[in-house]
Parts: C-alpha cells; structure tokens; sequence
C-alpha cells in the first residue's frame, strides 16, 4: 500500500526494472511481459519511459502481450489500444517492434486469432510477469463477472458498466463504445509465473474488498489471484477504504 498514485507508479516501474534486470542477469532469453491499459498503469509507463531514456533499463530483449483489445475498433482510432501502448509507452522505449503483441480486434477470424494469442504465449515459454489493472467491477483484462476463472483467450461481450466508465473516452458517449473486445482469460493471467495487480483510487475500493477479503469468484475475478504462487496488487491509499 502506497500513499498516492504516484509512489505506487514509482515503485511498480523500479519492480519491474529489477525483474527485467534480475532475468537478463540469468538468461539470454527474452523477459516476458503481460501489460494492460487504462489510467492505472499511466504512471508507471511514464516511470519506465524515463528508466530507459535515463539507460536505468533496456527493453531490447522485452517481449510483450497485451491483455485485450476492443473488436472492430480501427487500430488507429485514437482510443483503441494499440493507439494507447504506442502513444503511452511503446514508442518512447527501445522494444523492437517484433516483440510487442497486441491482439487484433479486426481479425477476420477472431476465434482464430485468440487461440494464435494462446499459442505465440505458449511458444514463447509463458509469461513472466503479467502486469494488469482492474475494473470497478473487480474484472482484469476484460473478464467481467461471471467470466470462468479457468477462461482463455476469447471475444467477450463488455457490459453496460464498463461501457458506462469506458464512455469518458468516447466523447461520453456509450454508443461509440464497442460492444465486444478481444481479452486473455482469467486462466491465461493465472499461468502468469508472476501477476501484479495496480489497483488506485476510491471507486476501486469495493472491488479490492470483495477481492481479498471475499472469497474466490467468477463474480469478481481478481479474487482469482487468491490462489496464484506469486501474486500482488499494489495499491495506493484510497483504494484501501474498504479494507
Ligand atoms: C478496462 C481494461 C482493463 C483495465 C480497466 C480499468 O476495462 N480492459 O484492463 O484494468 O479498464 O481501467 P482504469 O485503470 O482506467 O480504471
């Protein structure tokens, strides 16, 4: 637990750091990253930028997996996730482009595109650390409640809430939001060797209760990470209020 979001986007840019670093130090193969988007990981792009213009860290042997994407949104709309990895972290550190996975929300076959997902995941030797954030729903990636806590990569239907909030960045407007996006599953975070959860601010509050001092459910689907090895959720103050 952290004061403020921004000591908490410090320290998880420097725990990520000391991951890539500790890893390179033992292996020649790639580090292997799951990230989300959102406001929650904002700071902590912004911390890994600097790390890597200031040469604290080299993302050149970094692979990556994006958690979800929306389907049928142009990759270059400016609030599709692609446009918000470049935008926010991919174009200001020294990831060669090969490396970076994003899945493709306009894949002409999107069950196929999951399961390709699930495979470069596999054929990579899994993810090392799966960075993510949560919905005020409790849901990582787009697992919304309900969704199978052994669920994989799959096109979900999003549900009016997370429209609802996802709306400020379509002009507040739900009907510009897509009704469907493209998410890892919940079983695809939990194959993660490492998960780290950033969760910030009040209007997470609720869901960071139900997920740790509630039990296991598909209906809050953080609470998942109960029963992951190596798991943690970093959290600033606010997002403690109903601890
Ligand atoms: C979307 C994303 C999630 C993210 C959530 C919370 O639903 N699919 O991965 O965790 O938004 O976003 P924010 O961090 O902006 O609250």
């Amino acid at each position: 637990i952290h004061e403020h979001y921004d000591l908490l986007s410090k320290w998880v840019a420097n725990y990520i750091v000391g991951k890539i670093k500790a890893h390179q130090g033992k292996s020649t193969k790639p580090f292997v990253l799951g990230l989300p988007t959102g406001s929650s990981p904002l700071g902590t792009y912004r911390e890994l930028v600097k790390l890597n213009k200031n040469g604290k860290v080299s993302f050149k042997n970094v692979i990556t997996f994006n958690m979800d994407e929306y389907v049928a949104l142009p990759e270059s709309h400016p609030e599709s996730y692609h446009s918000f990895m470049y935008s926010n972290l991919f174009d200001h550190i020294d990831i060669p482009s090969e490396n970076i996975n994003i899945l493709d929300g306009n894949a002409p076959d999107l069950e196929a595109e999951c399961l390709q997902y699930e495979e470069k995941i596999k054929a990579v030797g899994g993810i090392d650390l799966f960075l993510g954030g949560i919905g005020i729903d409790g849901h990582i990636a787009f697992n919304e409640p309900g969704s199978s806590l052994n669920s994989r990569t799959r096109v979900k239907t999003l549900n009016t809430e997370t429209r609802m909030v996802n709306s400020r960045f379509f002009d507040n407007d739900i009907n510009q939001v897509p009704k469907l996006a493209l998410t890892v599953g919940v079983g695809t975070v939990m194959d993660a060797r490492e998960v780290v959860i950033i969760v910030s601010g009040h209007q997470k509050s609720r869901a960071l209760h139900k997920a740790v001092e509630g039990g296991v459910s598909h209906m809050w689907t953080l609470s998942a990470l109960q029963l992951h090895n190596k798991s943690m959720i970093v959290c600033d103050e606010p997002a403690t209020d109903e601890l």
